[in-house]
Parts: structure tokens; C-alpha cells; sequence
């Protein structure tokens, strides 16, 4: 009785493991299509790839996740307010904190992995 409670216990474990470790994978999957298509706005300034052509546009790449939000938060309290600064403004101002989170989830990720 007891060697069979074990005997089934090892195949249970492994395949939940792998369940959750396939259902997470596919969660931040999600999660990165959708500040994808939140970021298209923001491709015309910043690149396709996050990877900006012109120079006073800064390049968003595999910025840090933090750094984005708290710039995207400070763009729409406009308490960032040098050279080009009111383009962001105006941008952030269209932006939940929710869309926030979710461009720089898709960012931060950008050009890690296989994200392209
Ligand atoms: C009209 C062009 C334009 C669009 C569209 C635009 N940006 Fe920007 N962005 C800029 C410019 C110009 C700057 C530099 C502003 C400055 O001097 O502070 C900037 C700066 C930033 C920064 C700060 C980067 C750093 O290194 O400090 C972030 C973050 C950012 N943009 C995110 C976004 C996001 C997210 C979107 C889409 C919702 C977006 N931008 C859309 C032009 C644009």
C-alpha cells in the first residue's frame, strides 16, 4: 500500500510541475502580445523593434521595466518637462497605469529570449 502511494506520487508531481511551468510560460506570453499592441502608438516614434532612427527619440529596447513606468508616470504628471518631453506627455496622458505596466512588460522583455 505504501510502496503504490508512492509509485503514483512521483508521476502526479512531475507532470503538475510541468502544467504550471507551461501555463505560466503561456501567461506572460499573453501578457507580452498585449503591451505589444498597446505599444503600436508608440512605434512611430520609438521603432518597430523599439529601437528608435531618429536621434532625439530615445530608444525603449530592454529598458527596465521600473525606469519605464515611473518615466511614463512622470510624462503624464508632467513633472518631466525637458527638450521633447510635451510629445510624451501628450502620449502618457491617453495611458491607464494598467497600459503602463503592460507597455513596459512588453519593452522590458523586448529583444530577450526569442522576442524579437
Ligand atoms: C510623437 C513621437 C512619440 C510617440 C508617439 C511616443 N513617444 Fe515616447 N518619447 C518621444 C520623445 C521625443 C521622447 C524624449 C522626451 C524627452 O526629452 O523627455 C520620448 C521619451 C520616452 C520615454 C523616456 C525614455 C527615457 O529613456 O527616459 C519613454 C519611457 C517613452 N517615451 C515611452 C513611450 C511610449 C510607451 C509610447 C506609446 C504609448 C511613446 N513613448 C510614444 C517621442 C514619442
Amino acid at each position: 500500500m505504501a510502496m503504490s502511494a508512492k509509485f503514483y506520487w512521483i508521476p502526479t508531481f512531475f507532470t503538475s510541475a510541468l502544467l504550471l511551468s507551461s501555463s505560466t510560460f503561456a501567461e506572460s506570453a499573453d501578457k507580452f502580445e498585449l503591451g505589444k499592441q498597446k505599444a503600436k502608438v508608440c512605434m512611430t516614434c520609438h521603432g518597430e523593434n523599439g529601437i528608435s532612427t531618429l536621434d532625439p527619440y530615445p530608444n525603449l529596447r530592454g529598458q527596465k521595466y521600473g525606469y519605464l513606468v515611473s518615466a511614463l508616470k512622470d510624462y503624464k504628471a508632467r513633472d518631466r518637462t525637458s527638450g521633447l518631453a510635451i510629445l510624451m506627455q501628450q502620449q502618457a496622458e491617453n495611458l491607464s497605469d494598467q497600459d503602463m505596466e503592460d507597455i513596459a512588460y512588453y519593452y522590458s522583455n523586448l529583444g530577450k529570449d526569442s522576442n524579437k
